[in-house]
């Protein structure tokens, strides 16, 4: 289809459509990237007038893309039409629309321009009212209602919005408002019950992305979405109650623009497919080449867990997720290192998933990338996806906010009448997918940071036992505090032999990680070879004088001297007994005091004074020890240790 017939109908839809501004976007800014689009599709629920008798029938309307449609269900009420603040662009006095306890529900009559749907919506809600009609303000064909796109304001009640609204023809509006000026009583049922198909016991549903996470308000409730409804997915999927099919809008460069500079910062394959620059700005940042490669992962990702034996398309939520969560662009750790950490640890086939998605550089085809832009044209009864993002169910496009419970009572409506899964009744069920590789969260013994939630599994680090572990939950946990020796040894290496006890965790507050105490060396860690012994006689780090004798021990060793000679364990070296223990320590005692009084002064010459003393009592013992060999083993050990500090 030519690029200017596309241009009249964007220009048509507008205001409405604010989402087409993606696309427009592209064309203006950078002109020439195209996006192959054919027709864009309402979705409708009837609308059934019960009083009065003259205006009684079914009439058309077009559902709201915001707010909670009723799939499924019906909701009856009362027209109310306020004379002033038609528009709706301002506030109403509080309880205006709402209705008396007992009474039918008010839906407000709201005429179209001046302000955003939204925003009428949103006033109509905060006075009362149970759902909102807005009268077009020109005879056409009914239109799709879409939230405003990058209103920061809009954005902070988009999302309270939990009532539902529908477009009515300008000439339905106009009757209806006759009526009520005749002081005629309007009462209507709103009825989404046929809003979709619902033919068999499995619902078909399509979800149009992007991998790119930095378009303010719609991406942010994008991830939000795919992060809350993914355990209710993943049940669906697991159940064969669903098929779900993930996809991504692809651009493509037209040929003139090829070499474009522009092109080839945000295309693959030689311009056939392209996105938008996150940041609309080609000198910094991310390009849409990287967001289109990524898309293409993660396609690839959903064909290599669908094809895989056993089949597990329901993977393709838990990649998304957790690179949304690993992998933002904000931490610049958007790209394919980061997502090969994520496939990988969800065991899922990373050569298959590079093989599927080939060389970008090449000037070929995509096999995927081609098939998702021949599938965003609409076919059939579906239309083209032009907001995003879009939920197609069984054929049809989702119209409403896109929230967890909103799109499951959706999807629910689409079940034959009784084939309806147990999750549409109740979706407090759990997924066990832990069990599976840890859920691709980090654990260590007992120890893991892999939860069951009704949301899905999601890593997140313990608390156990009032020891709280931080980390990023994927690749490493690590318990803090003082405590935290206390779950399985804080994950460092301990061991008793003989009854001397060693641990390579030390429980103080600015202490973390492992460290083998002196004596030892390794790594220190629990799982991974721990904490070896030292030798320190073969190494000659200790009891190397001629008359020593070195014999090694399990943390430490011990040192014989030949003849009379003692061990003088703080000199390493053998002396002379008696006279000469005592001179050599008098002379080296007295040295050591006169540069403690020089440097320190008093204070340290106290300090001095309490180490001298168990500096003497240890020598004592160690002099002892050498005459009770029996009794000496772990005196040298914690005498040993004790030089060191
Ligand atoms: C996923 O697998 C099912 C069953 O093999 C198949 O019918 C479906 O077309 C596959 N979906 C995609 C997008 O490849």
């Amino acid at each position: 289809m030519s690029v200017c017939s596309f241009c009249l109908r964007a220009m048509a839809y507008m205001e409405t459509v604010r989402s087409l501004r993606i696309a427009i976007l592209v064309m203006t800014v950078i002109l020439v990237v195209e996006p192959a689009l054919g027709s864009f599709m309402v979705e409708k629920n009837s609308l059934t007038v019960i009083t009065p008798k003259s205006l009684k029938g079914t009439y058309q309307s077009a559902i709201g893309n915001f707010g909670v449609p009723q799939y499924g269900g019906t909701l009856s009420g009362v027209i109310v039409y306020s004379t002033v603040n038609l528009k709706g662009c301002d506030k109403f006095p509080d309880d205006y629309f709402r209705s008396k306890p007992g009474a039918w529900p008010n839906f407000a009559l709201i005429d179209r321009g001046d302000c955003y749907f939204s925003t009428k919506v949103w006033n109509a809600q905060q006075a009362g009212a149970a759902a909102v009609l807005v009268a077009d303000d020109k005879h056409e064909d009914l239109i799709t209602m879409d939230s405003p796109e990058e209103d920061p304001s809009a954005s902070q009640y988009l999302q309270k919005i939990s009532i539902p609204s529908a477009l009515i023809e300008k000439k339905f509006g106009d009757s209806l408002k006759k009526a009520l000026s005749d002081k005629e009583f309007i009462s209507m049922k709103l009825d989404w019950r046929e809003s979709l198909p619902h033919p068999d016991d499995r619902v078909e549903y399509e979800f149009w992305t992007n991998s790119n996470d930095e378009c303010g308000p719609k991406c942010d409730a994008q991830v939000e979405f795919v992060r809350n409804f993914k355990g209710v997915a993943q049940i669906l999927e697991r159940g064969g109650y669903t098929q779900f099919t993930p996809h991504y809008i692809t651009w493509y460069c037209p040929q003139a623009f090829i070499e474009s500079k522009q092109c080839k910062s945000q295309c693959i394959n030689n311009g056939r497919y392209c996105a938008p620059d996150p940041e609309k700005d080609f000198n910094k940042g991310y390009d849409g080449k990287q967001v289109v490669t990524e898309n293409l992962r993660q396609l690839c990702v959903f064909k290599v867990a669908n094809e895989s034996n056993p089949r597990q398309p329901w993977k393709w939520w838990d990649y998304v997720t957790d690179f949304q969560i690993r992998c933002r662009m904000k931490d610049n750790r958007y790209g394919p290192e980061c997502a090969e950490e994520v496939i990988k640890s969800l065991n899922i086939d990373v050569d298959k998933v590079r093989k599927c998605m080939g060389d970008p550089n090449a000037d070929a085809d995509n096999d995927l990338l081609k098939h998702e832009q021949e599938a965003q044209v609409g076919s059939g009864v579906r239309g083209d996806v032009t907001i995003l993002p879009t939920l197609g169910i069984n054929q049809r496009q989702y119209r409403g906010k896109l929230d967890k419970t909103a799109v499951l009572k959706a999807i629910c409506s689409g079940y034959q009448e009784t084939a309806d899964p147990p999750v549409c009744l109740s979706d407090t069920v759990e997924t066990n997918e832990c069990v599976d590789n840890n859920g691709g969260c980090w654990e260590r013994g007992s120890v893991t940071a892999c939860k069951d939630t009704f949301r899905g599994r999601v890593c997140q680090c313990p608390l156990i036992d009032g020891v709280q572990f931080e980390g990023d939950g994927y690749t490493h946990c690590e318990a803090h505090g003082p405590e935290r020796c206390k779950v399985d040894n804080g994950g460092c290496w301990e061991e008793t032999r003989l009854g001397v006890h060693h641990s390579a965790c030390h429980g103080h507050h600015h202490h973390h990680g492992c460290h083998c105490p002196w004596g030892f060396e390794g790594n220190a860690s629990r799982v991974e070879g721990g904490c070896v012994d030292v030798d320190e006689c073969s190494r000659k780090l200790k009891c190397q004088c001629p008359e020593c004798k070195c014999t090694n021990t399990w943390g430490s060793y011990k040192c014989e001297c030949s003849g009379d000679l003692l061990y003088f364990h703080q000199h390493d070296t053998c002396i002379n007994q008696k006279g000469a223990q005592s001179e050599t320590a008098g002379w080296v005692v007295s040295l050591i005091v006169l540069a403690g009084i020089s440097v320190l002064g008093l204070g340290s010459y106290v300090v001095y004074k309490y180490r001298l003393r168990t500096y003497m009592d240890s020598e004592i013992r160690a002099i002892m020890a050498q005459y009770m060999p029996l009794d000496s083993q772990s005196e040298i050990q914690n005498h040993s240790r004790d030089d060191v500090i």
